[in-house]
């Protein structure tokens, strides 16, 4: 998408530099974060208002250490740093950075001598958050010095005629109090940007491009039910109506009903043209007999690959496939932790356009998650759909440990019902990222009347989470576990046990596989 005006962030490797982007359009002002190294051309191209160094684990004399190209001073584009960014604008105007004797992490006190713009109304002695081992000795020519806090004695310098700014600690996250005053300065004040980044711009501007580049010809769309393909179903709906084919896989590993309400709520509210495919015998049988996790994840994806490709054969002229792909998932981030290892594979739609002729429209390609979710309500999609737990692409075949069977699928959708239409009674869905109960491939014994039994044991799920990287256990009060336990035990044949997960994210992961 062209975009008027862009903050311009350069990861050096921040745990926070997705943070930054989030503050900024949360400002309604687009950004973009791009690697350390991004092009010079590409950086004049784009042209943008403001650009943003982020911090970075490493030292900057250290070897290897991620570098700028020093010429982005010089465009007469405003750039601010902020802590290995204040280190690298020092040593570009020949200042000193050197280590300090003790790592300072947490909070400081800002002490603020001069208001330049970027501290402009900033309250003096507030908390700002630092995390840096590395610290400005000696002041970079051409700049004031404007803060201090008690262990950096140069915290916070500017040249307001170059529009340059460094700070040492992270406006970003939450903890600084003054942070998001600091960051709406820079953009607004010293880049002059307009908070015009809103949904419905956002949606007009979407709608206009789909158009221009479809054209004449038709798009077809993997339809999970999930937020992201759902809200750019009707997106692309909007853009380019009967032109778009949506296909609905039913795996068998869906919730209760799950399948045809979606089907039903879209073919009725919004005029889809669906394609509903039955196939849950196909994924049954090929998943007959095996336990291993990652097996049964790649079975589900290639097995579902498989399907839409038959599926989108059938119609003539398909030239574009439309996915869900969210920003997280594009971000090229710096790596200096060496190789990344893959915990689960993940199964989405990826990997079709490899093998099919079509060319990708990713429509939320530069949206986080709570962004479509904004494109969602504005384009009327009801609230409880938007609000809706996440749901992993290979579904309750994950939820199912070991073997996964019909008569297992059965049971769990059951007990899967009770316990999220409890959290929904007991008003506190909306405060849970995610609640499912897995079904372990043990039994235990018990006692109904006077019967012994020896039945499944069911676990429960419940965490609270902002993006799933890391999450905490849900604390329930106890009094609706245990209505949750004796509605689920009375009710499905088969149970005669109940116990709830306790573990965090890391080291545990949400799923069980
Ligand atoms: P884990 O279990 O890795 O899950 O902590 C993190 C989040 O991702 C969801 N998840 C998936 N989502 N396809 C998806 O679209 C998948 O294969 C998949 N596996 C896990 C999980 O439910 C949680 O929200």
């Amino acid at each position: 998408m062209e975009h008027k005006q862009t903050v311009l962030i350069l990861d050096f490797g921040s745990q926070f530099t997705q943070l930054i982007a989030r503050r900024i359009r949360e400002s309604k002002v687009y950004s973009e974060v791009h690697i350390h190294n991004f092009d010079l051309e590409k950086i004049k191209e784009m042209n943008p208002s403001g650009i943003i160094l982020s911090g970075g684990p490493m030292g900057i004399y250290e070897e290897d250490s991620p570098q700028v190209n020093n010429e982005i001073f010089h465009l007469g584009i405003p750039v601010l740093g902020i802590c290995y960014g204040l280190q690298l604008i020092s040593s570009a105007f020949n200042g000193k950075v050197e280590p300090a004797e003790h790592r300072e992490y947490g909070k400081a006190h800002i002490k603020i001598n001069n208001e330049s713009s970027l501290l402009n109304n900033v309250k003096n002695d507030s908390v700002v958050w630092m995390s840096h081992g590395d610290y400005l000795t000696k002041m970079p020519e051409g700049f004031g010095l404007d803060a201090a806090t008690d262990n950096s004695p140069i915290c916070a310098i500017s040249n307001e005629d170059k529009k340059i700014y460094g700070i040492q600690f992270h406006p970003e996250v939450a903890h600084t109090e003054e942070g998001k005053k600091i960051l709406n300065n820079f953009v607004f004040n010293v880049c002059g940007c307009k908070a015009d980044w809103t949904p419905q711009n956002f949606i007009n501007q979407a709608i206009e491009e789909i158009k221009n580049k479809v054209g004449g010809k038709k798009a077809i769309c993997a339809l999970s039910g999930g937020v992201d393909s759902s809200v750019a179903a009707v997106l692309m709906h909007k853009a380019i109506g009967e032109q778009l084919i949506c296909v609905h896989v039913d795996t068998g590993m869906m919730r209760k009903n799950e399948s045809r309400d979606i089907a039903k709520m879209f073919e009725e509210n919004y005029n889809l043209h669906i394609i509903h495919i039955d196939a849950a015998d196909r994924f049954l049988t090929k998943l007959a007999g095996i336990d291993d996790p990652e097996k049964k994840r790649k079975i589900i994806g290639n097995m579902f690959i498989e399907i839409f490709e038959e599926e989108a054969l059938k119609f003539d002229g398909i030239k574009f496939l439309v996915q869900g792909t969210l920003y997280p998932d594009v971000i090229e981030s710096v790596s200096v932790k060496g190789k990344s290892v893959t915990i689960k594979t993940h199964h989405n739609v990826g990997g079709l356009p490899e093998k099919m002729d079509m060319q990708l429209i990713e429509p939320f390609r530069e949206l986080f998650k709570d962004e479509v979710r904004a494109i969602g309500y504005e384009l009327g999609l009801p609230s409880d759909f938007i609000k809706r737990h996440p749901f992993p692409g290979p579904g309750l075949a994950v939820r199912i440990l070991g073997d996964v069977k019909k008569e297992y699928l059965d049971l769990l959708r059951e007990v899967d019902d009770i316990y999220i239409n409890e959290i929904k009674s007991a008003g506190i869905y909306d405060e849970i990222w995610q609640a499912f109960a897995v079904l372990l491939p043990i039994k235990s014994v018990g006692v109904m009347g006077d019967a012994r039994t020896y039945e499944n044991v069911i676990a429960l799920r419940a965490v609270t989470s902002t993006d799933a990287m890391t999450a905490d256990w849900y604390r329930f009060n106890p009094d609706i576990l245990e209505k949750i336990s004796n509605k689920i035990i009375r009710g499905v044949k088969g149970v005669n046990r109940v116990v709830y997960d306790i573990s965090s994210k890391p080291p545990s992961t949400i799923e069980w596989e």
